[in-house]
Parts: structure tokens; C-alpha cells; sequence
């Protein structure tokens, strides 16, 4: 296949959010009277909002209203801001802006997928917004991550059919979506959790494009 364009996941493969979505999603458990843990967190990981805190209900056996189910995520996510509030260039992972600059010396597109609704503010504050040809808004589709929606509406917008886009993603949530796409899917992270993943880097620094366009042409 010819790679016309690379589409990224946000949190956990171009910076480290994960942790501020623990600490505010811990919170929010905790006043519930449920614990939560790293491994829950590991569980949550490309999942959008709305299901997390299913997760933690449906753990907790607890019965909430609407309202106070949509109070509950508005409080996560006034405490996720808080915590974000600092956020600069500096949190970018290594690798990614010489692996973006190599993608544009290729001349393939840069995409970006990501399940959260504080994307755009994210990458604002990492100084990278300018980078990306596309950026894909969550609150915009019907079907979150693992359905491929996100990376189709991203494809989309940028003009390039999904056969010819590789994704990038950190979760196996993400990967799913991935190939449920159609798209070659990189997994940053642990090989022997992205089983799905046609190639793995531990990391963005390690990221090896040459590797991954070869991958991709066989
Ligand atoms: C994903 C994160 O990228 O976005 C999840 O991996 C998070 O942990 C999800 O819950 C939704 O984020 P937000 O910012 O819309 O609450
Ligand atoms: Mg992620």
C-alpha cells in the first residue's frame, strides 16, 4: 500500500494525560465509595467519557440518576482542567516533532483521532496545532473508540481513503478502531498488549518511520 497519511491518537501517544485522567477519575470513585485503581485506568484508556464512568458505576454496583450521572462527568472534567492547566511544549513526548517533521519531508498528511472532547485545547497547549492537516472532533461522531468512526471521520477530512492511512494509537481500545477502519495499525506501548497492532514501538522516541513505510508497502 502507498501511506498518504498518518493519524495520531492524543493521550498516551503524543503526551502523558493519562494520569491527570486517574487522579480526577479516582476522585470522582472515591466519593462514590469505589475504589479505583491503575488497573482500572488501564482499562479506560481510549475510552471516551461517558463509558468511563459507566466502568466505575457498573464496578461500584451503585444506582445514579441522569442527573447526577451528567453532574458527574461535568466534575471530572472541571477537575481534568484544573490539572491540565499547566500544560506546555515541554510535555510533548520525544520523538514526535522529528517524527512529524519527517512525515511532512515524505509529504504525507498528519491526522489527528482522538476519543476526548479537550483535544483541541490539549495540542493548543502543547504548541502543535499548526502541525496536524486534519484534527477530528469527538463530540462529532456517532460511535466511539473501539468503533472506527473517528479514524474514518479523520481519513475523510483529510482526503485520503483509509486503505492508504496508518493509525497510531497507545490502547487496545484505539488499535481495535484501527482495524476496524481498515487502516494498518502502530502501537506505542507494550507489544504484548497490542496484539493487534501490525508494529510495535515502546515509545514515540523510538518511532521509526522507515520501518513503519516499509511495513506498510509489503
Ligand atoms: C481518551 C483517553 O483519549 O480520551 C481517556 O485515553 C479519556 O482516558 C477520553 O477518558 C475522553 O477524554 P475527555 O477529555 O473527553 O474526557
Ligand atoms: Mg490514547
Amino acid at each position: 500500500m502507498k501511506t498518504y497519511a498518518v493519524i495520531f491518537d492524543l493521550d498516551g501517544v503524543l503526551t502523558d494525560t493519562a494520569e491527570f485522567h486517574f487522579i480526577a477519575w479516582q476522585a470522582i470513585a472515591n466519593n462514590l465509595g469505589i475504589e479505583f485503581n491503575q488497573e482500572d485506568n488501564e482499562q479506560l484508556k481510549g475510552v471516551d467519557r461517558e463509558n468511563s464512568l459507566r466502568y466505575i458505576i457498573d464496578k461500584g454496583d451503585v444506582v445514579i440518576s441522569d442527573t447526577q450521572f451528567n453532574d458527574l462527568l461535568a466534575e471530572k472534567n472541571n477537575h481534568y482542567l484544573t490539572l491540565i492547566n499547566d500544560i506546555n511544549p515541554s510535555h510533548l513526548f520525544s520523538g514526535v516533532l522529528p517524527c512529524f517533521a519527517a512525515l511532512k519531508m515524505a509529504n504525507i498528511k498528519i491526522g489527528l483521532a482522538s476519543a476526548s472532547k479537550n483535544a483541541h485545547l490539549v495540542i493548543n497547549k502543547l504548541g502543535i496545532e499548526p502541525l496536524f492537516d486534519f484534527i477530528g472532533d469527538a463530540a462529532a461522531v456517532a460511535h466511539s473508540k473501539p468503533a472506527p468512526d473517528i479514524f474514518l471521520a479523520v481519513a475523510e477530512g483529510l482526503g485520503v481513503a483509509p486503505e492508504n492511512c496508518i493509525g497510531v494509537e497507545d490502547a487496545v481500545a484505539g488499535i481495535s478502531a484501527i482495524k476496524s477502519a481498515e487502516m494498518l495499525a502502530v502501537g506505542i506501548g507494550d507489544a504484548l498488549v497490542l496484539t493487534q497492532a501490525e508494529l510495535v514501538f515502546p515509545s514515540m522516541s523510538e518511532f521509526d518511520l522507515g520501518k513503519v513505510l516499509t511495513m506498510s508497502a509489503t
